[in-house]
Order: structure tokens, then C-alpha cells, then sequence
């Protein structure tokens, strides 16, 4: 067991204890804008490749209070903290110059970090091949959620993470291109390149592109000025060290099967940009095809160079014509009503957990953390946007009784509990 994950459980008592109150004056902000000096293209609708970006996560809704508003996105995150950074490498995409730029949110502007000259990413990540299209490289601003979340932030820094490469996914499939995932590569190196200051750290980056028949560019060597991502800080030593104790890859398995998403891609982008949490279930029974529909999605394949076993527990409350009970990977593994239990191990979010047509827990056991917590983020997204694509509600519960779903399931004490989403209206 990963000792960050064993430290970092939700417990009955745990959470009774030790009652987060929150410091509203050091509340971070959820937005990076580099300076006016580097050059910046705004985003437009009407430029096909600008909203391959955009979807990925920019703003889709504002909400207002007397006083105060706040945006939210495409992706989903934990508490709305939004703690990654999106930047991406692009190379022979005729709407933008070559260069690596960094996805402005707030403005829904790209601003350009370093122009190409025969020089890029591809060596830094380990790539056999140059690379025409585009890389993604995904950070994390710890600090945005440990404000919130204190320790366990990172376990929301990998999911909402995770969120994002299934809306990196999403997004290439509305333009008929597959994504791989990277994740063995020298992060502390670009961190540094990217003058981060242990304040924001690289967990992932990911491939919509082709192989180029040219040479492989020289290896990227830039000096990037550090840009302030949050405004207030406060740094976390167990979060650090967590980063930094799950970088080295032990013993991978690479994944190199395309998922099979079928989609109809004019209401899918609608679904991208529409999609949201939904706050409240009300017990609403689905149908088995709806239920069918969602879990093929779900189950697969997830394309990386570190493939990491993600056990998908289902616990079917309320599907028209299936038995009610606990379903592993598709597998129905044991009879009976656990609704009222369901929403009691979502650390009693009951209007949740308990009102949905289905629950589910992720689980895992991988040396691979980052790789494996990242993986639970994508199969979360994909849960959401197939769900949404059937108008039918989902919410990420982050927050959960680990050891409580480990005992219900029946799985060795050694077993992680990563991540907690219902679906239902
Ligand atoms: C990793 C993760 C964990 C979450 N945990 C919870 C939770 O425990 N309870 C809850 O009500 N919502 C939870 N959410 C939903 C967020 O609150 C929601 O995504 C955020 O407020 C933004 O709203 P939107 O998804 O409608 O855009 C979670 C979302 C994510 C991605």
C-alpha cells in the first residue's frame, strides 16, 4: 500500500476530528495568465482547432451571486479548485506557428511560451518520433486544492487530472484522432524548464498526433521565468514528498488498443460543453440499456505507456430488469440492496450515493501511483460524459470512507480505494 494513500484515508472518526475550517483570506486563485510579453492568440469558435482546445477546458458556465461570479468549465474538479495547468506542444497545425504554449482558461487565449526551432518535446518524453500534431503536458497547482483538501489534495490534483486527459480524449475524438497517454518521463527536468518552483509540478502528458517521417527535433532546453498560478501559498510537505516518492515507474505495461467510442458526433460536442454535476438524485430508475451503453463506454481500453489495472465495483440501486447488487468489471458478484449503504460510504452524501441509479468505486494496487489514480480520472470523465450523452446525472465524489468500502467489498486491506461517481437522476 502506498504509505501517502494510507495516510490520506477518510474515516467515520477522521473526518469528526479533524474538521477542516477554511481561511477564506488565503482562498488561492484558479487561474495562471503568463505576462502580456508572451504572445497570445485568442481562441475562436469558428477555427475547428481553436475548439479542440477549448473543449478540452475551457469556461462553459458562469454562475453569479449577489456580489460575487465564478466560472466553470468543461472538465469537472474537485470543490471547482481547478488545480492543472494545461499546456501543449504544437507542430504543423496550420491554426497555430509551431511552438509549446500554455492554455490561458480565464481569457480563453493560448499564450505562446516558446516558438519551435527545430527543437521540441518529443526527446524530453522519451518519443522515437517527431511528432506532427499536438502534446499535451499536464501540471498540477497543488496548492489551489491542498488549501481545501490539506493532504489528501493530491489524490484530487491526480483524479481532476485524469478528468482532463478523458477530455483530451473526448476532444480528438470529435476530430477522428486517437490520444496516448505518457507518463514515463523526466517530470523534475521539464518542471524545472518550466520554472515551477516546486509550486506546480508535470504528472502527464498526452499524444494527438502523427509520427513524421523527419529526423527527431533536438531535445527542448528553455529557461521559462516562474509565473505566480495562485496568488496566496502555503507549501505541503506531505504532498510533495507524495509527488516525488510516486515519479520513479516501476515495471510498466504499455496499452496500445484504441478505445471504441461510438458517439454521434454532433450531440457529443454539445454534451462536452454542457456537461455538469449534478447536485441532488432523486431516485430515478434508469433503463439496462442506458445502464449498457454507459459501462461499454467505461470499459475501454484506455491507450498509455503505463496501463495500470483499475477495478471498476458497481452498485446497481436502481436499473430497470437487473438485479440489484454489487457488479465487478461487468461481473455481477453478489445479491442484494445496498443503496442506503452506498450513500453512507460517500462519506454520507446520501442524496448521492444512495438516491443513484448505480455507484461506483474504483480500486487499484499499482506501485504506479500517479499512472494508476490518473487512469481512475479518465474512466470518472468517461462516466460523465457518457451519462450526460443520455441525459442522466453523474457527480465525482471524491470524499468517501476508504477503509469502510474496502470491508464492504470484500477486497484485501492492501487494496486503494481511488475514486467514488454516481450516476442517476
Ligand atoms: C475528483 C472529484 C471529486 C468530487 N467530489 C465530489 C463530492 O464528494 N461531492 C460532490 O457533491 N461533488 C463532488 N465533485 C463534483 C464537483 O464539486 C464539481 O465538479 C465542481 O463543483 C464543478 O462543477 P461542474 O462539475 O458542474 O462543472 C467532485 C468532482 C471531482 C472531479
Amino acid at each position: 500500500m502506498n504509505s501517502y494513500h494510507d495516510k490520506t484515508k477518510h474515516s467515520y472518526y477522521s473526518v469528526r476530528e479533524n474538521a477542516n475550517y477554511l481561511d477564506w483570506s488565503t482562498q488561492p486563485s484558479t487561474y495562471k495568465i503568463y505576462p502580456d510579453s508572451f504572445k497570445r492568440t485568442k481562441l475562436e469558435s469558428e477555427v475547428p482547432e481553436h475548439s479542440f482546445i477549448y473543449r478540452i477546458g475551457g469556461i462553459s458556465a458562469k454562475k453569479s451571486y449577489p456580489g460575487s461570479e465564478y466560472f466553470l468549465r468543461t472538465n469537472p474538479s474537485a470543490g471547482a479548485l481547478f488545480p492543472n495547468e494545461l499546456y501543449f506542444q504544437v507542430r504543423g497545425v496550420d491554426a497555430f506557428a509551431d511552438g509549446i504554449y500554455h492554455f490561458d482558461v480565464l481569457h480563453g487565449s493560448v499564450a505562446l511560451l516558446h516558438a519551435l526551432d527545430d527543437d521540441g518535446v518529443e526527446v524530453n518524453l522519451g518519443l522515437k518520433q517527431r511528432i506532427n500534431g499536438y502534446i499535451f503536458l499536464l501540471s498540477a497547482v497543488y496548492f489551489r486544492s491542498s488549501w481545501k483538501y490539506r493532504d489528501r489534495a493530491f489524490r484530487y490534483c491526480l483524479l481532476d487530472g485524469g478528468h482532463l486527459l478523458g477530455q483530451i480524449e473526448a476532444s480528438s475524438f470529435l476530430k477522428d484522432f486517437a490520444c496516448r497517454h505518457h507518463y514515463d518521463f523526466d517530470k523534475e527536468a521539464l518542471n524545472a524548464m518550466f520554472g515551477f518552483q516546486e509550486k506546480e509540478f508535470f504528472i502527464a502528458s498526452s499524444i494527438v498526433g502523427i509520427p513524421s517521417p523527419k529526423p527527431l527535433p533536438k531535445a527542448l532546453d528553455i529557461a521559462l521565468p516562474y509565473v505566480e498560478a495562485t496568488g496566496s501559498f502555503a507549501a505541503n510537505e506531505v504532498i510533495v514528498s507524495a509527488y516525488h516518492d510516486s515519479l520513479k515507474i516501476v515495471s510498466k505495461k504499455a496499452c496500445t488498443r484504441p478505445a471504441k467510442l461510438t458517439f454521434r458526433k454532433d450531440v457529443f460536442e454539445e454534451c462536452m460543453m454542457t456537461r455538469r454535476s449534478i447536485r441532488q438524485m432523486h431516485k430515478e430508475g434508469i433503463k439496462k440499456e442506458a445502464f449498457t451503453f454507459i459501462m461499454d463506454v467505461v470499459h475501454q481500453a484506455v491507450m498509455s505507456d503505463v496501463d495500470e489495472e483499475v477495478d471498476i465495483y458497481v452498485i446497481v440501486n436502481r436499473v430497470i430488469d437487473m438485479p440489484l447488487g454489487i457488479y465487478k468489471n461487468g461481473q455481477f458478484i453478489q445479491y442484494g440492496d445496498f443503496a442506503r449503504k452506498a450513500g453512507y460510504l460517500c462519506l454520507e452524501q446520501y442524496h448521492l450515493g444512495e438516491n443513484a441509479a448505480f455507484t461506483v468505486f474504483l480500486a487499484g494496487h499499482s506501485d504506479n501511483y500517479q499512472a494508476m489514480y490518473m487512469k481512475a480520472g479518465i474512466v470518472g470523465e468517461r462516466l460523465y460524459l457518457a451519462s450526460h450523452y443520455l441525459q442522466i446525472g453523474c457527480s465525482g465524489i471524491g470524499a468517501y470512507y476508504d477503509d469502510e468500502v474496502v470491508d464492504f467489498l470484500g477486497l484485501d486491506e492492501e487494496t486503494m480505494i481511488l475514486y467514488g461517481i454516481c450516476v442517476g437522476n
